[in-house]
């Protein structure tokens, strides 16, 4: 079976890279990273992928006149370098339906909260302010929504007495690490079948 080629699109810290990296070398997960993009010089996340025979680009929103155009320089590179399935890591921008378009049901993200609750930004304060006793995290389809798409894996983490949003976030984190490289797997085994708002998994062949 082949290597499904992934190109991460990231903005910031990069540990979910960092930790489909892992999963890669240890041979967790059968799939390649073509091409890490992101919008940000200088982040962290592509200092991880340095000594890797893995492609970096840096494509700023500010180097382009509007979203469309920015967008399109994104897919294009995506394209360059054969990618069949985009993942969102930490990448802090919201993807125009055009943009969606190129890769139908070909994009993932993780968001660290149970959804539909907490989507948007700092999902994890949100949780604490609410005093909700369990969030966690979720690996979905993207669609044109703010974390609206299909839901692929997801799994809860307890909310203690004494926390704040860091120290929840830091548990979620935890477990973001092993979810993502998971889903991505099931992805790249053929085992994901969307029907209509439901992800089906299917058995390993
Ligand atoms: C994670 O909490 C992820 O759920 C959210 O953004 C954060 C990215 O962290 N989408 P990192 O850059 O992967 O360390």
């Amino acid at each position: 079976m082949n290597r499904a080629v992934l190109g991460v699109l990231v903005s910031g810290r990069g540990s979910n890279l960092q930790a489909i990296l892992d999963a890669i070398q240890a041979e967790r997960l059968r799939a390649k990273i073509g091409v890490v993009i992101s919008d940000t010089p200088g982040a962290l996340a592509l200092k991880r992928v340095a000594g890797f025979d893995i492609a970096t680009t840096v494509i700023e929103r500010k180097k382009f006149a509007d979203r469309r155009s920015f967008e399109q320089a994104i897919a294009a590179e995506l394209q360059l370098h054969h990618v069949e399935l985009v993942v969102l890591a930490g990448f802090m921008r919201i993807l125009s339906s055009e943009f969606i378009g190129h890769f139908p049901g070909r994009i993932m993200n993780i968001h660290p909260a149970l959804l539909p609750a907490f989507p948007g930004l700092d999902a994890q304060a949100q949780a604490v302010r609410y005093g909700v006793k369990v969030s966690g995290c979720t690996v979905h389809f993207v669609d044109e929504g703010v974390d609206t798409g299909p839901i692929i894996l997801q799994e809860a983490v307890p909310v203690l007495d004494g926390d704040d949003e860091h120290s929840l976030a830091e548990r979620i984190l935890h477990v973001e690490h092993k979810l993502y490289p998971r889903a991505i797997g099931l992805f790249c085994e053929g085992r994901l079948r969307t029907e209509g708002r439901r992800v089906i998994i299917t058995e390993k062949r």
